[in-house]
């Protein structure tokens, strides 16, 4: 099984950014624990990271035929992105979304979720745990 991870905007800055929100660890240490659960699981992953909501989109259709499964975390997009929600509608390829934080319990902006219309699931408030889950989740669809 080949897995794309796609992070947004601004989860380059994990580790710095409002770290009462998203915690102290790095966008680098989110990457080594999807590579360990990836690895653990003969998963094979690739993992990327844009602040620009048109790559994003370009690495959703690049993902068609080639991927089995996508992780998302869209950052600031979830809330305003129907580019991103058409692509993954566009391609149906299953997707997770992970959100680090609880966005359900935030500001009413980040209540709407425009990509986990196009998702099976929604991990939301378990920090990077969430990407252990979503990869988990794709772990156990298969059987
Ligand atoms: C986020 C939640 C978004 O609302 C925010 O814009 C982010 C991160 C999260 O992982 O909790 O950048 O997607």
């Amino acid at each position: 099984m080949k897995l794309l991870v796609i992070n947004g905007p601004n989860l380059n800055m994990l580790g710095v950014r409002e770290p009462a929100i998203y915690g102290n660890e790095t966008y680098k240490d989110m990457v080594a624990l999807i590579q360990e659960t990836c690895h653990q699981n003969g998963i094979e992953v690739e993992i990327m990271q844009s602040n620009h909501e048109g790559v994003i989109v370009d690495a959703i259709q690049a993902a068609y035929e080639k991927m089995d499964g996508i992780i998302i975390n869209p950052a600031a997009y979830t809330h305003t992105s129907i580019a991103i929600l058409d692509a993954l509608k566009a391609v149906a390829i299953p997707a997770v979304e992970v959100h680090l934080s609880k966005i359900e319990e935030r500001e009413d902006f980040r209540k709407i979720s425009y990509a986990g219309l196009a998702c099976e699931k929604t991990i939301t408030g378990l920090g990077m745990d969430g990407y252990r889950e979503a990869v988990m989740y794709f772990v156990n669809r298969e059987c």
